[in-house]
């Protein structure tokens, strides 16, 4: 039985169409899902949105329409997005489902029994656009003067009647766990922030709400909502079937890993944990804070007028291009930047003239000389094997150890240097020099290079999907042949037989005038 692999990202707020962050983590989420599965593991990956809450109800109002309305036109550019970027999420949740409202209050009556809840008055500051409680202490000034969240979002005050979480009571156990599983927070510099907050001292959370209604009614309260993230978080359990004991919940929980950016690591390594050892279920193995993607070093915003969207990048780029970019010029873990230049540069050097000029010269030979047929003919010499073996380790070790740590650009940096390996091989054997002189050597070299090519293509699966089935297919590799272990196999002995080859990558020029 395969191990099972539950992965998620946050569930993105449907108060206005997706950019190019949300783009990011879906992607980074998806490289990590089906790297997981090609090294034989039984994935589920779920993606959604997060649909109630002040900001949504607000936001709904001001656009004439009911929240549902909203709700729904917005979440369908979401679902778009994540087919239109090959997402392959096994679900794709909606907070309104009348499954989610059912175990949302099931793990509220769980909290409940192990008496964490209970009804006051909340009195203090409330960020609509984080959707969340600041103390006091946390907040910044901005230039005008005015009250700041951390986050540099308004802050309103606000006070209402609402049930409230015992969070005072998990201060001990939230940071034994940190001290017990030091890869529950990742990167170490989210650890650090989140142990320097817990140890700083936690008061009690305002859970739900009574100032509107657009949200999961709190049970046997009437007038209460539950705070849109008791229930946003509880998505992870929906999507399994909690609170029913279904298989998926037994076999997927608890999640390995909850993907999500670094604004909101505090919701889901400090409340998450704090809710679920309250309802007595088990933790997820970790979360990952990513950084943010900033246009130019800033950050897109409607005010700027540089908001992206990035179905249109994937369009004007190709969508393994726009995929490849964003994994391998970004810090995984760190804020990165983006622009046309830097994508049109990274496309050229790495895809364009590296790894597809590779193939194509590659395939093109063989299919135009050898009837697209090449086969070892010789005892490979000892480069060969040398050749070879660097290949293997790079694509079947280095980049899978590199992944597993989530260490995406560093297993991408490894798989660059392994197609440099490939042209300098090609440079140095001259294949099409030998066509004359040594046509056996030729097409061994030829050969040598097909098996090349096949743990590089295997190995790029997760990072450029289509490109890399456009390799395998071309090599007429079967499609129960692709995962890690095969390249282990792959000992560069075979008989390659290769179909006309397609062009992977154009060359890309600049937009004349890029429009952000
Ligand atoms: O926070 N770069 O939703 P959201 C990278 N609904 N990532 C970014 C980003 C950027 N510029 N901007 C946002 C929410 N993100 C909640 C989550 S989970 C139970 C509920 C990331 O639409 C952000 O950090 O504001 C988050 O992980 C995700 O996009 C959705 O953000
Ligand atoms: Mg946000």
């Amino acid at each position: 039985m395969a191990e099972p692999y539950y992965i998620t990202t946050a569930i993105n707020y449907p108060n206005g169409r997706p950019h190019i962050g949300h783009a990011y983590e879906a992607i980074a989420a998806d490289v990590i899902a089906r790297f997981h599965r090609l090294q034989g593991r039984l994935v589920r990956f779920q993606t959604g949105t997060d649909e109630h809450g002040l900001k949504m109800a607000r936001k709904a109002k001001e656009e004439g329409r009911t929240p549902r309305e909203l709700a729904d036109e917005m979440s369908s550019y979401f679902r778009e997005m994540a087919d239109g970027l090959d997402i392959s999420f096994d679900r794709f949740i909606r907070t309104v489902e009348p499954a989610h409202h059912a175990a949302s209050q099931a793990l509220w009556q769980a909290m409940e029994r192990s008496g964490d809840l209970y009804l006051d008055r909340y009195e203090g500051w409330y960020s609509v656009r984080d959707e969340a409680f600041y103390d006091d202490k946390e907040l910044v000034v901005g230039e005008g003067g005015e009250r700041l969240s951390p986050q540099g979002t308004p802050v309103e005050w606000t006070v209402e009647e609402s049930w409230f979480f015992r969070l005072s009571n998990y201060q001990d156990r939230l940071l034994a766990l940190y001290d017990e599983q030091p890869d529950f927070i990742a990167p170490a510099s989210r650890r650090n922030e989140m142990r320097a907050f817990v140890s700083s001292g936690l008061r009690d959370l305002s859970v739900s709400r009574t100032s509107f209604e657009w949200g999961v009614r709190v049970p046997g309260s009437d007038t209460h909502v539950m705070y849109v993230w008791v229930d946003a978080l509880t998505n992870y359990l929906t999507g399994l079937g909690y609170p029913e004991p279904a298989v998926d919940l037994q076999r997927f929980w608890p999640a390995d890993l909850h993907l999500v950016g670094k604004d909101i690591v505090r919701f889901h390594a400090v409340y998450w944990p704090a809710f679920l050892m309250s309802a007595g279920l088990p933790l997820p193995r970790k979360v990952y804070g990513h950084g943010f993607v900033l246009n130019q070093g800033r950050k897109e915003s409607k005010s700027l007028g540089n908001v992206t969207d990035p179905l249109e990048l994937a369009q004007r780029y190709g969508v393994d291009v726009l995929r490849y970019f964003l994994m391998r010029e970004v810090s995984f873990g760190q804020d990165g930047t983006w622009s046309h230049e830097a994508i049109v540069m990274r496309s050229n050097a790495d895809l364009a003239n590296s790894f597809g000029n590779l193939v194509q010269r590659v395939f093109g030979f063989i299919f135009k000389n050898l009837h697209g047929k090449a086969s070892v003919r010789q005892e490979l010499q000892a480069e060969d094997r040398a050749f070879l073996s660097q290949v293997r380790e790079a694509c079947a070790r280095t980049l899978p150890q590199h992944f597993e740590a989530l260490l995406l650009n560093q297993g991408l940096d490894a798989w660059m240097q392994a197609v440099f390996a490939c042209n300098a091989y090609v440079d140095e054997q001259a294949p099409w020099a030998l066509r004359k002189s040594d046509p056996e050597r030729m097409e061994t070299v030829l050969a040598v290079l097909c098996s090349a090519i096949r743990c590089l293509a295997t190995a790029i699966q997760p990072v450029i999907p289509r490109s890399a089935a456009r390799v395998l297919d071309t090599m007429h590799v079967p499609d129960d042949a692709r995962t890690f272990a095969h390249i282990d196999a792959e000992g560069g002995e075979g008989a390659y037989t290769i179909a006309q080859p397609v062009p992977l990558f154009p060359r890309l020029e600049l937009p004349e005038s890029p429009p952000t």
